[in-house]
């Protein structure tokens, strides 16, 4: 079969990369998708399966970092484009073992850009390597407020519209790295790669930092899939310090439909913020959480209100983030399509709804699937 395009997708068995690599498979029937992954505890390929069957696809496990095994895939496939979302993901993680979040996010980064820059030796017409990094990489923002108002308030943000906040500055493309915690603090040394690459080389490259998303098959380590599955279970929620941190949340799909736009129509050599204007702090949140799931188990609205238990604070937990994603919306015509309270309600039901998901993962069994799946191929 003869494609238009063949793109690699790294990391397409995680959370955000199953929802780009089902976009793209779906939505590009003449383009080859090859979803390169290790499956590390986080890879789950039953996060596909609706999809795995398709002609336009192919599954490779490799490790981002074999550096050999990349190019050669590259040069047989002759891969035109490259939308790079493998990583370490979780800070927790991060602050026990930051020489693997190092190995992967910043020599694995390495190794596809120089895979890229030999494959593609100059002839840069028709190629990109699209680099999907995170908000972290700014710092935390402070909570700063007008005299005499209380947060959340409206504030504005560059593009002129005014939102909800908890602080009156935002994250914006041309802020000074502040990277704090060793998750972070890789994938900024991997965005200065990837420019470093467009600069020296001229490596057609482009680079969103995203604020944090929530959606279906999210691993259940991270805040909301985690705090559903322990509600379901009655288990102790742990709060970090007092739940005041903020966070800017995008529904998945919004985050993928914005990588395909900027994919296809982002200019060479930039930057964009992807977010929703979305400010939540953590202990709103869980609140939600809690009277969503309780009313979906047909509990009464409230009752697991008890499960809160706040714990010792994460190391260097950032304080608040928020992005600014007006150059995206003036740019490119990207906004988000879901309200908050839809999207929480849809996840929360997709989490109920896939308690076998749930289970598998948390147990382990989700391991399995690659062996079983492909035992004798
Ligand atoms: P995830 O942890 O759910 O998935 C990561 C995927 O990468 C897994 O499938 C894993 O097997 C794979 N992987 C890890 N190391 C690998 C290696 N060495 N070689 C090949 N594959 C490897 O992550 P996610 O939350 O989906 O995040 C995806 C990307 O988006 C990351 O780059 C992350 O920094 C970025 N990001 C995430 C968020 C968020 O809220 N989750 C927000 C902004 C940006
Ligand atoms: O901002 C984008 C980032 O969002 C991504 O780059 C990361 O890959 C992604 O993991 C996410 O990072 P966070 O650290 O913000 O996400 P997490 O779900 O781990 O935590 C969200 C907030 O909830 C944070 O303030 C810490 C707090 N928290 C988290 C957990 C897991 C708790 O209070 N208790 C918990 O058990």
């Amino acid at each position: 079969m003869n494609f238009e395009r063949t793109l690699i997708i790294t990391g397409g068995a995680g959370f955000i990369g199953s929802h780009v690599v089902r976009l793209f498979v779906n939505k590009y029937p003449n383009y080859k998708i090859i979803n390169v992954d290790k499956l590390t505890y986080a890879g789950n390929l039953a996060n596909l399966k609706d999809i795995e069957d398709r002609p336009n696809y192919r599954f490779v496990r490799m490790d981002i970092c074999d550096f050999d095994g990349i190019l050669k895939l590259m040069q047989e496939e002759k891969v035109d484009g490259i939308i790079h979302l493998a990583a370490e993901s979780h800070v927790d993680r991060s602050i026990k073992d930051p020489f693997t979040f190092a190995q992967t996010n910043v020599m694995g980064t390495l190794s596809l850009l120089q895979a890229a820059k030999i494959c593609w030796d100059g002839n840069w017409e028709g190629k990109r390597f699209y680099h999907i990094s995170t908000d972290e990489v700014y710092g935390a923002l402070e909570m700063t407020h007008p005299e005499g108002v209380e947060p959340p308030f409206t504030t504005k943000a560059s593009s002129g519209e005014h939102h909800l906040a908890y602080g009156e500055k935002f994250f914006t493309e041309d802020l000074k790295y502040q990277p704090h915690s060793p998750y972070s603090a890789a994938k900024a040394s991997s965005d200065h790669f990837v420019r470093a690459f467009h600069d020296t080389y001229g490596l057609p490259t482009v680079v969103t930092n995203c604020s944090n998303n929530y959606g279906p098959y999210q691993f259940p380590e991270k805040l909301i899939p985690l705090f559903i599955n322990n509600i379901r279970h009655r288990k102790p929620l742990p709060v970090y310090g007092k739940g005041e941190n903020v966070r800017d949340w995008l529904y998945v799909e919004d985050h993928a439909r914005a990588i395909d736009l900027i994919f296809h129509e982002g200019k060479v050599g930039e930057t964009y913020n992807i977010g929703g204007f979305n400010e939540w702090k953590n202990i709103d949140i869980i609140k939600v959480l809690i009277r969503t799931t309780d009313r979906l188990l047909g509990r009464e609205e409230g009752e697991d209100m008890n499960l809160i238990t706040y714990v010792t604070d994460r190391a260097g937990h950032d304080l608040r983030y928020a992005i600014d994603s007006s150059k995206l919306q003036k740019e490119l015509g990207w906004e988000p399509s879901l309200q908050f309270e839809e999207g929480i309600e849809k996840t929360v039901r997709w989490y109920l709804d896939n308690q076998a998901w749930l289970d598998n993962v948390t147990s382990g069994d989700y391991q399995k699937y690659y062996e079983q799946m492909y035992a004798g191929r």
